[in-house]
């Protein structure tokens, strides 16, 4: 099989498409012959080896994946040959072929494609546990998105318009923020246009009820102090490389909470809600109510190519591997 590989942890050229043997299968595990894999940006950072999660080199990139059932080995509950599904990991997605266990992998909704199903995986479920059980997003709630023009922001700011949240898109483009605003968010804010806290307290003069923030570095206090009392600001990655410091005077002050989402500590801890969003979450993908937004798609031998566009901040929602047409 064809597959990307990545020999030495470094920038996205580092990674090379070449011949693979088929991977193994353990019992329990099922092969699925990839249709589509999605682009997430910490598929960037364990290339570089800078996620908190280390992989060894060789490995093959890719945390998302959409494509049918070829093989099944022994017992595995309700997966069969011919099968649909899409899954996530933490690698092994950027290739002809995943070995995963049967028990990892979901039907994909028929009424839903390959390409769609790998796109929705990483991005809308952080989106949806973070505003659903972290956020505590109510209708009416003003939601304040940063990065809402990339993969887990503009999948932010279609599930929270959908929960019924006033949201306000931060980007660093009018092409991103049209996306936005195409999705429903109802104020745009470009924050190299001017001063983000001064452009904030004009769009939302009585403040926010929550701040959404995959992007960290200096947007993160402006959106914290646009919060009004007892608002919920919620850290899910630091896209701009930089982790923010902020000062507790602000918190104690405002009265706010600050709160933090990491999908595998959720997944640990918190299984009633995971189980209760899940279900939520892919009834509104097979009934259409939310479709990801793929801003761009590249076939299999362009992986480094993906994944350098998502590492300059340039994807405008999900990036797509077309592993089947490459
Ligand atoms: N906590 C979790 O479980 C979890 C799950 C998935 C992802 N994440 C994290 O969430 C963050 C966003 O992931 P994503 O897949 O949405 O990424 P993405 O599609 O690349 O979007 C990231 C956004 O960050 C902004 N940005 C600012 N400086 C940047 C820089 N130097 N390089 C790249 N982007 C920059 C960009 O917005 P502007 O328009 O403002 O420049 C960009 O749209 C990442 O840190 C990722 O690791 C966390």
């Amino acid at each position: 099989m064809r597959a990307a590989v990545c020999h030495e942890h470094g920038p996205p050229d580092t990674v090379r498409v070449e011949e693979l043997p088929s991977p193994p299968l353990a019992d329990g595990q099922v092969r699925v012959q990839v249709a589509a894999a999605a682009v997430n940006f910490p598929d960037v950072l364990i290339v570089a080896n800078a996620y908190q999660i280390k992989v060894p080199v060789p490995f093959v990139p890719g945390s998302e994946f959409a494509g049918v059932v070829t093989e099944v080995a022994g017992a595995v509950d309700g997966v069969t040959v011919g099968d649909r599904v899409s899954g996530t990991g933490i690698v092994g997605a950027f290739a002809e072929e995943v070995a995963v266990a049967g028990a990892s992998v979901t039907r994909i909704p028929d009424s839903v494609d390959e390409r769609n199903a790998a796109a929705f995986g990483v991005a809308h479920r952080t989106a949806f546990h973070v505003l659903r059980s972290v956020a505590r997003i109510e209708p009416g709630d003003e939601l304040i998105v940063l990065g809402a023009g990339g993969g887990v922001g503009l999948a932010t700011v279609q599930l929270g318009v959908l929960l019924g949240a006033n949201v306000t898109a931060v980007a660093s483009s009018r092409e991103k923020l049209d996306v936005a605003a195409s999705y429903g968010a109802a104020n745009l804010v470009d924050h190299r246009a001017g001063d983000l806290r001064q452009a904030l307290r004009e769009c939302l003069p009585d403040g926010a009820d929550a701040v959404v923030d995959p992007v960290g570095g200096n947007l993160a206090e402006p959106a914290l102090r646009a919060l009004r009392w007892g608002g919920r600001f919620v850290s899910v990655g630091f896209a701009s490389g930089e982790i923010p410091r902020i000062p507790l005077n602000l918190v104690l002050l405002k009265g706010v909470q600050v709160l933090g989402f990491e999908m595998l500590g959720f997944v640990t801890h918190a299984p009633d809600e995971l189980a209760r969003n899940e279900a939520e979450l892919l009834d509104l993908l097979a009934t259409g109510r939310i479709v990801p937004h793929i801003g761009a798609a590249f076939p299999l031998d362009d992986v480094a190519s993906a994944l350098r566009y998502v590492a300059d901040g340039r994807a405008i929602g999900k990036v797509v591997i077309d592993v089947s047409t490459s």
